[in-house]
């Protein structure tokens, strides 16, 4: 059966939103705020551990009704019914995509029967090792527990794993070391290896592919240092590889016992779920992984059977399309007020540009309207001493997520209470602003002589009405850290079937790749620099001459 397609500009709520938009767009977002005094109660919802606040948003109840209608008009429903039911909704690639297989439990039968099945098998061969390297039972080639895992990998072979390690610092006592090595240029694995013990340091290739040229060749280093440092008989005991490619494994001379399995249903950006997460596993234990999918996998039951004006992700998703498409904010600042959430922008980065970064539409026609935003972020304080003045006062404007812990990541709350204070007031100053009037009274109440305040006032003024939300959750624990990021990939997917494009293939990144393979042999050795373009021949030529 055909998946429905019906792309958002071309549907008839389309112009309606465009006019309410027109008229929302000079609205003060302090003034509606004045005018409906359950602005809070009206435009917040809370739902599986997450309260997301956007009241800060241009936007009122008819506009976000009109949106929910945009919905329906895409056929959101019928397209979240294809994803589940395993149709091959990713048609360039001609596949399934089942993120949300991966976090089901018995008897759920996400994807049919056998993917249930293989599912679950995987995910116990996986937990087991994790827990057999964690509590030492598996060991190195001299008998040693591992002291130090080292994932290799790149992209969504890397960023989920690693995001999530550091997010759940505060549940990897008594666990090995985690560190992510992911950069072609060695800078990072030569650290890296420099403070490791060969015997008792596993390391983790993982690449659903086992093609990647950064990660291929960051194994191969890996390999022949521990070679070189314990013997070739060694290398077996301290690989373990997760990847779609049996053959590759082999001759990897990975240990069949320490290969996992990745399917070609899985999405590498949408991996971390999957024996991907087998470093996370290590880092965190069983319980907490278990906990973790179970996070991603209550937001999926939410995504699935909520209606629209209470379903979370549906709702970040629309409130995307409304920033993007009708108030042209074409950038989303992700702002963590959780120091352990310092990746989570990073993480957020290739989820949504990498699904979302397209043109074209399923059918191959041009899309007919902006897409995917640029995604950009640090933590919350960190970022209001460096870009916050250009969010306040510059010109390009941007969406802002807040991400709010009640509780302190590290048990320091006194710290954290400073956080929760901190990204309030930034809220609240990105939604009021200071007028001109309220800047120049200030003024001249701290006795600045009024020729001197007048020249002052149009510097100080700040505009307000900086659409944000706030996603408040209790505590960055396992569970939260699945509901945050299912949370995304199912706004994502919204905002993708708005668009009406493939959320799930990624061509863009082919071309640079394929390049890179041909000009490998030119930079290696000079002398094949005929090959190359002239485009490059002069940088080649001065690359020659001061690398010696
Ligand atoms: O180049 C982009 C990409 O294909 C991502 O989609 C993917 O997550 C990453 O490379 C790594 O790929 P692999 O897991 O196959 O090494």
């Amino acid at each position: 059966m055909a998946v429905p397609f019906s792309p958002g500009p071309e549907t008839s709520v389309w112009p309606e939103l465009s006019a309410l938009a027109q008229r929302l767009g000079s609205a003060a977002v302090g003034e509606l705020f004045a005018q409906d005094k359950d602005r809070f109660g009206r435009l917040s919802r809370q739902s599986a551990g997450l309260l997301l606040d956007f009241s800060r948003q241009r936007i009122d109840g008819r506009a976000l009704g009109k949106l929910c209608q945009l919905a329906d008009a895409v056929q959101l429903r019928a397209r979240i019914d294809a994803m589940w039911n395993g149709e091959h909704i990713n048609t360039t690639e001609d596949r399934a995509v089942l993120h949300v297989a991966l976090r089901q439990n018995a008897g759920d039968g996400i994807g049919g029967a056998a993917i249930e099945k293989t599912v679950l098998t995987e995910r116990e061969r996986m937990l087991a090792f994790a827990e057999g390297v964690r509590g030492g039972a598996i060991r190195g080639s001299k008998g040693q527990p591992f002291r130090l895992v080292v994932n290799i990998g790149i992209g969504g072979s890397d960023l989920g794993p690693a995001m999530a390690v550091q997010a759940l610092h505060a549940f990897t006592q008594g666990a090995p070391g985690c560190e992510f090595v992911s950069n072609v240029d060695g800078v990072h694995l030569a650290q890296v290896l420099a403070g490791a013990d060969p015997a008792t340091t596993l390391f983790i290739v993982s690449s659903k592919t086992f093609t990647t040229l950064e990660t291929l060749t960051n194994a191969r280093t890996a390999r022949a240092w521990l070679a070189g440092k314990l013997g070739e008989a060694a290398v077996p005991q301290h690989f373990a590889a997760v990847s779609v490619n049996q053959k590759a494994m082999d001759e990897f001379k990975v240990h069949p016992q320490y290969r996992f399995q990745m399917w070609d249903w899985v999405g590498g950006r949408y991996s971390v779920w999957s024996s991907i997460g087998v470093s996370l596993a290590i880092a965190v234990g069983r319980a907490n992984f278990q906990a973790f999918l179970a996070g991603g996998h209550e937001i999926d039951e939410h995504f699935r059977s909520t209606p629209w004006p209470d379903n979370l992700p549906a709702l970040m998703g629309l409130l995307a399309v409304w920033n993007i498409n009708f108030l042209r904010l074409p950038t989303l600042a992700v702002l963590p007020y959780d120091d352990s959430l310092r990746r989570f922008p990073a993480y957020l980065q290739q989820l949504v540009m990498e699904s979302n970064g397209k043109s074209v539409m399923l059918d191959g026609r041009p899309a007919q309207s902006e897409t995917g935003p640029v995604v950009w972020g640090e933590p919350g304080n960190n970022a209001q001493h460096s870009f916050f003045q250009l969010l306040h006062q510059g010109t390009p404007r941007a969406a802002l997520d807040f991400l709010l812990p009640a509780r302190s990541s590290c048990g320091n709350q006194p710290q954290q209470n400073l956080a929760i204070a901190s990204c309030l007031a930034q809220a609240e100053a990105f939604l009021h602003g200071q007028s001109a009037q309220v800047v120049r009274e200030a003024l001249l109440q701290q006795k600045v002589p009024p020729a001197q305040a007048d020249a002052l006032v149009p510097h100080k003024v700040d505009p307000g009405s900086r659409p944000s939300s706030i996603v408040l959750f209790r505590q960055t624990d396992p569970a939260t850290l699945g509901r945050l990021i299912a949370l995304y990939e199912h706004s994502v997917f919204t905002q993708g079937t708005v668009w009406g494009i493939n959320s799930f293939d990624q061509w863009g990144v082919e071309l640079g790749k394929r390049i890179t393979e041909q000009f490998v042999p030119a930079v290696e050795d000079p002398g094949k620099n005929r090959g190359a373009p002239g485009t490059v021949l002069k940088l080649l030529e001065a690359v020659k001459a001061w690398r010696g």
